[in-house]
């Protein structure tokens, strides 16, 4: 959600004269977009900070720092970088033009995290210029769900849907300047819940069957889901809408229901598994990806085993998996029974390694298959082209350039390390549904 949101913050800038540059000392406007998610990514703002101050003393460029450490300590990040022009968060960067103007008559810092009563969408200018093949379209924002690690629904705030003909303009808009996939963002994007022109509320299955009628556009998919937030429509649109990619990342935290419970996620291990069975009778391809949190306050061996349990009965074909790191103000930080970071590390490490092996060994049934690969941008080497599997593979293949943006037969012929070597089918010229 933060590349989006940056890439929004660079449209609205562009009016006023700003154009994205490569380096930092290149620039007269620097935005840090940070995340407060655990203590290292708002750690790392200070010390990036500290790295682009002299390029503030060298060229006065203006340094603004972005997204949800502002939102949660903008007040510390200007005692602690006194130097930084602008701090603003997630829900108000709509206001830049306002801001950059502030700054240059010279009218001092700003500091706006307000959760401000317009909602900022409706204060975006509508993108120009080419799109990515695969584009990012924010549709939902922001959490009610509270679990007690997370910082979210205090730094995005609660959940607002956006309605159905704001969203489907943006997705036209993108398809027209050259996406072929779209991925549907929100911190909670199945609890989406936007209205259409005749003010009916509908649910991301709705959503997705709308957006299916674009032409041009060849897939869709959509990050991040709560399992609670899976209904009947949503399955039934993995069923029956082939531009709905068999992938779905729904995080599950922890295999043990004392944990979950703890965690406030409002499911059980049972529940999921349930869920996952739902999913793939009517898709058995589904490849499924998940978060995991080791070290919960109070997480036992047995927890931990629960965990490895649930992941050996799913198998899944990607994960994130993180040490709990207490975050000030969620209620988890304050618990007793801390575990200690050396069986944290432990934990992680054994985690891991299962991970591993579930999604190599996910990489070894794709060779010698055939499968339709969208070709996204040019590859490392020269002659090459990549793009992804309906899994969310990467493939690289020796292909023509003309064919990025084009969904292609390719059959899987090599295992990288993050990728997978393809090679084209007797049929080039085919374009694949
Ligand atoms: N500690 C560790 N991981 C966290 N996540 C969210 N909050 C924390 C935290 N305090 C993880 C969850 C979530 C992902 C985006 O980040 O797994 O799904
Ligand atoms: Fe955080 Fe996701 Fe839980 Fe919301 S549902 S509180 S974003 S982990």
């Amino acid at each position: 959600m933060n590349v989006y949101d940056s890439a929004r913050m660079a449209e609205i800038l562009a009016p006023l004269g700003y154009r994205p540059v490569d380096t930092p000392d290149l620039a007269d406007l620097i935005i840090l977009n940070t995340c407060h998610i655990r203590e290292k990514a708002a750690e790392k703002v200070y010390s990036d900070l500290g790295r682009l101050k002299p390029i503030k003393n060298d060229r006065g460029a203006r340094i603004a720092v972005a997204g949800c450490v502002a939102q949660a300590e903008g007040e510390e990040v200007l005692r602690r970088a006194p130097y930084v022009d602008m701090v603003f968060g997630p829900q108000t960067y709509h206001r830049l033009p306002e801001m950059v103007a502030r700054i240059e008559r010279g009218a001092g810092a700003v500091l706006d995290t307000e959760f401000p009563p317009e909602p900022k969408f409706d204060h975006l200018p509508t993108g120009e210029g080419a799109s990515p093949v695969s584009a990012f379209l924010t549709v939902q924002e922001g959490c009610d769900k509270f679990c007690t690690f997370c910082v979210v629904p205090y730094t995005r705030g609660a959940e607002y849907s956006r309605d159905v003909p704001a969203i489907e303009a943006e997705a036209r808009s993108l398809v027209a300047r050259g996406a072929s996939e779209l991925t549907l963002l929100g911190q909670n994007v199945n609890a989406y819940h936007g209205r259409d022109e005749d003010g009916e509320v509908i649910g991301l299955g709705g959503l997705l069957r709308r957006l299916a009628q674009i032409e041009g556009l060849a897939r869709l998919r959509y990050t991040t889901s709560h399992p609670r937030d899976v209904d009947d429509a949503l399955i039934a649109a993995h069923g029956d809408e082939a531009k709905v990619m068999p992938f779905l990342h729904l995080p599950v935290q922890s295999g043990s229901d004392t944990i979950l419970a703890a965690m406030n996620r409002g499911h059980t291990a049972r529940d999921y598994l349930r869920l996952v069975e739902r999913l793939r009778r009517v898709r058995p391809d589904l490849a499924l990806s998940s978060d995991f949190i080791v070290g919960f306050p109070g997480e036992s061996d047995a927890d931990f085993e629960a965990t490895l349990s649930l992941i050996r009965e799913v198998r899944f074909t990607s994960a994130f998996s993180f040490k709990y790191s207490p975050r000030p103000g969620t209620p988890a930080s304050s618990l007793d029974r801390q575990v200690p970071e050396t069986v944290k590390n432990e934990r992680l490490q054994i985690l891991q390694a299962l991970l591993r092996e579930q999604q190599e060994a996910f990489n070894r049934q794709s060779l010698g298959r055939v499968l339709p690969v969208l070709f996204e941008k040019p590859g490392r080497r020269a002659g090459q082209i990549t793009g992804r599997t309906p899994y969310l593979h990467a493939v690289h293949a020796e292909a023509p350039e003309a064919w990025i943006g084009t969904v292609r037969d390719v059959r899987i012929v090599g295992l990288g390390g993050n990728s997978l070597a393809g090679e084209l089918t007797s049929d080039p010229e085919r374009i694949s549904a």
